[in-house]
């Protein structure tokens, strides 16, 4: 008897094709993510369950699948799991670390750039009719991006992918993390500063930390009355890293100059959120990864490990190593 799949949303065909080879598929072939109610229901007797940042995998959705053995969701983050109740429960847990990489540190340079010289706010005018002057001295004067002061919150593989951007850029470039990394800044020549030290001298600062307990609000009131009030905020990483409420207070006061965002702490973005009426504002949605090429590499990526632990191999995408203990993997072998 094959293995049964439960896929909760449309995917690339690479991912299907992949899973059908091995899987029964009960393929949910819709755009939006299913409600609690129906993820709740679908995953009764499944064995695994590929998932996005969508759907949260909490302690009810494992406990109410008895059978489940994996679980693959197409994100690196897996702060939309409970990963310690799911390892608890002998639950492998695979997701998709590298591939996104240079995909999600080119939207963090876009935003910055994009912030930084106004490109959307110039769009913005030509379309609404209100370019008036051909070109003016101090028409539409933004912040060079080239030479300036970025910090980095998060040297992991992304932080690290927008540092190398920034050295061909020709910036100089600090960075915070609780991991002190010596053979980056030796690489790259990237210098490690104390969170607080880093926000003061920052010109761009971009966020590239997962969300956790300790990473919630870690860029709150504080540490924003903190940053130049010419200073440009990135995010890229989850929203709740930034409080979005002291966020609005800081560019509607002029703390810092602007922000370029691509998450936040409520996904969809409500059309009335205050962050839609400021103009130092770039939104993006939550499109870090979406590249053609990329968003297929996730998708297989994702695919490949749910079929891994199916057939009883560890695969190297595995995000909680420990299960191994509690459910080892001829234990699992299905294929
Ligand atoms: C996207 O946000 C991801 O975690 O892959």
């Amino acid at each position: 008897m094959k293995p049964v799949v439960y896929v909760t949303r449309t995917i690339p065909e690479v991912a299907l094709t992949l899973l059908r080879q091995y899987c029964e598929v009960i393929y949910r072939d819709e755009m939006a993510p299913p409600s609690r109610e129906e993820l709740l229901k679908n995953v009764l007797n499944v064995d695994a369950i590929y998932c996005t940042l969508n759907e949260k995998i909490d302690r009810e959705v494992v406990d109410a699948s008895p059978r489940l053995k994996v679980v693959g969701t197409m994100s690196v983050g897996v702060d939309h799991i409970e990963v310690e109740y799911a390892t608890s429960r002998g639950v492998y847990v695979v997701y998709t670390p590298g591939v996104l990489t240079e995909t999600t540190a080119d939207l963090a340079f876009a935003l910055m750039l994009a912030t930084a010289r106004r490109v959307v706010e110039g769009d913005r005018m030509i379309r609404e009719g209100k370019w008036k002057l051909a070109w003016a001295p101090t028409m539409m004067l933004g912040y060079d991006v080239h030479g300036k002061t970025l910090g980095i919150i998060g040297l992991g593989r992304i932080g690290v992918a927008v540092a190398r951007r920034a050295k061909g850029f020709n910036m100089k470039v600090y960075y915070y993390d609780v991991n002190r990394r010596k053979d980056i800044e030796d690489e790259l020549g990237v210098q490690y500063l104390e969170l607080q030290n880093l926000l003061k001298i920052s010109d761009f600062i971009s966020i590239h930390v997962p969300l956790t307990p300790e990473t919630r609000h870690l860029i709150g009131e504080k540490e924003l009355r903190m940053m130049k009030p010419t200073a440009i905020v990135v995010n890229t990483s989850r929203g709740p890293v930034i409080d979005e409420k002291a966020l609005v207070k800081a560019l509607r006061e002029g703390w810092i100059a602007g922000a370029g965002l691509d998450v936040f702490e409520m996904e969809p973005l409500p059309p009335d959120s205050p962050l839609v009426d400021l103009p130092n504002v770039v939104l993006t949605p939550h499109i870090g990864s979406a590249s053609y090429d990329t968003r297929n590499m996730m998708a297989q990526y994702a695919a490949e490990g749910i079929i891994k632990v199916l057939k009883g191999e560890e695969p190297e995408n595995l995000y909680n190593r420990d299960v191994v203990k509690i459910r080892p993997l001829h234990l699992v072998k299905m294929v």
